[in-house]
């Protein structure tokens, strides 16, 4: 502790120096739309990657842009200064589609503030954590007391499909002790979390076909099916009455210890008066450790077109989310013999398997991980880090645990409550953005020296 207090000392204005300048570069990345999908501008991600690239050598690295047959990814490196550790940061530079601009309050690649927070795409999710990475780096100038590799992403929101790849080819460049992966959320404004679980994820899409073609719907209607209602009664197979998941063979994970309150989360969703939660148990369970599985996007005629005929043919795309423990391959198998078995009216059914990514349990014992929980706690002036599942995904964690199985893995990040990611009007709040940068830079103190 006292060791710790001495480095905050020095930390802390440092930390605070580097705030402003920060701002301004979070503020020129999000002007960025770098999105990895396969219908956006990918000259957006090289540009991206670049700004990236070029932040990293500010920092004294020895950058490079490389891919592995998908989208940029952004190394930088310095070799630890002798016995001392090396440690891993890790965000992404992709963000999310904006989805409807007429639903966000400003433009969505214009930052601006309000309130205290900052708006714009990306803002939060993931380009602060990237800056977190790059203020730490900066408050300790030429006097970093551990080796560090920065690794930046560039397709995490897309899937992550070549990220395998990359670990594997720059092996030797990105072996470290310790991974930071600052891509997750804290508990509250005020109150900073580490995580110690993700669920991961499968989407698939189903088809179902019933005719030809479209008929008369006065003269069939009645007698032969119609491929939208039937797609209907399929999806209407995956819960039970209650709401809970009724596909057999995904894999239920161990019970929450913390509880979510009921309150917290209807605000943060946003449910609508009146609507009910779906599914049994507490609801940490519910978000965190068991499957879930949603309707993304249906493809059928929309009102407008509809005429008086039967459908002929109509798509589901289906997310599951799966809890710590499961398999997307085994998961999405489950899947897939779910809806190939109950085939309503004997219709035509094809499940086409559409992206996917592995849950993870992080063990949080051991000194690498103490160190992180006083780093939070100084960094929030004495609230202890909560231990956190998330619902969401990220399926760099497991790629990194089965690469490097050796390394202690640390997920954070400078989302909160608040942010919206994915939404309109993401936002990152500022406030808790200089502790996140803090809590960084305490890591990189706490773990330069011996522990033991
Ligand atoms: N940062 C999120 C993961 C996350 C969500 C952490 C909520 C904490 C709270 C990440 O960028 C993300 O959204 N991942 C995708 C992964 C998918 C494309 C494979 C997700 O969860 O949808
Ligand atoms: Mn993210």
């Amino acid at each position: 502790m006292t060791t710790i207090d001495a480095t905050e000392v020095a930390l802390r204005p440092a930390v605070e120096r580097e705030l402003s300048r920060a701002r301004a570069d979070l503020e020129q990345l999000i002007r960025i739309p770098g999105i990895a999908f396969p219908e956006f501008d990918h000259a957006q991600v090289d540009r991206s990657a670049e700004a990236v690239a070029a932040l990293l050598r500010g920092c004294g690295l020895d950058t490079d842009v490389v891919r592995a047959g998908g989208q940029p990814a952004v190394i930088g490196r310095r070799p630890a200064p002798p016995d001392a550790p090396t440690v891993l940061l890790y965000a992404h530079h992709d963000v999310q589609p904006p989805g409807d601009e007429a639903l966000w309050d400003s433009d969505p690649f214009e930052p601006v503030e309000r309130d205290g927070r900052l708006y714009g795409r990306g803002a939060a999710d993931d380009k602060a954590g990237l800056m977190a990475h790059v203020v730490a780096l900066r408050a300790f100038g030429d006097a970093l007391p551990v080796g560090v590799v920065v690794f930046v992403e560039g397709e995490e929101e897309y899937g992550s499909a070549s990220l395998a790849d990359l670990l594997r080819l720059h092996r030797d460049k990105l072996l470290a002790d310790v991974i930071v992966i600052a891509d997750s959320a804290n508990w509250d404004i005020g109150v900073p979390a580490l995580t110690t679980s993700l669920r991961g994820i499968v989407n698939c899409v189903v088809e179902v076909r019933t005719l030809d073609a479209e008929v008369h719907s006065g003269m069939f209607g009645g007698a032969v099916p119609d491929a939208l209602t039937t797609l209907a009664r399929l999806l209407a197979t995956l819960h039970d009455d209650a709401g809970d998941v009724a596909v057999e063979g995904l894999v239920v994970g161990p019970e929450s210890t913390v509880d979510l309150p009921a309150e917290r989360v209807r605000a943060e969703a946003g449910m609508v008066d009146g609507v009910r939660f779906t599914g049994t148990g507490p609801l940490a369970d519910r978000l965190w450790t068991r499957p879930s599985l949603s309707v993304l996007g249906i493809d059928a005629p929309s009102v407008l077109q509809a005429g008086n005929a039967l459908v002929p043919v109509a798509r589901a795309k289906i997310s599951a989310r799966l809890a710590p423990g499961d398999d997307p391959g085994q998961a999405f198998a489950a899947l897939r013999d779910h809806l190939e078995a109950y085939r309503p009216w004997g219709a035509a059914i094809s499940v086409t398997l559409a992206g996917g990514g592995a849950p993870c349990v992080i063990d949080t014992t051991g000194p690498y991980y103490e160190t992180v929980r006083s780093a939070l706690r100084a960094a929030w002036d004495g609230v202890s880090p909560a231990e956190i599942g998330v619902g969401g995904s990220i399926p760099a964690v497991s790629t990194f645990q089965a690469e490097f199985p050796d390394a202690a893995i640390v997920v954070t990040g400078v989302e909160d409550p608040d942010t919206q990611a994915h939404g309109p009007n993401e936002s990152l709040h500022l406030g808790e953005f200089g502790r996140v940068c803090l809590a960084e830079a305490l890591v990189l103190a706490g773990l330069a020296r011996p522990t033991g």
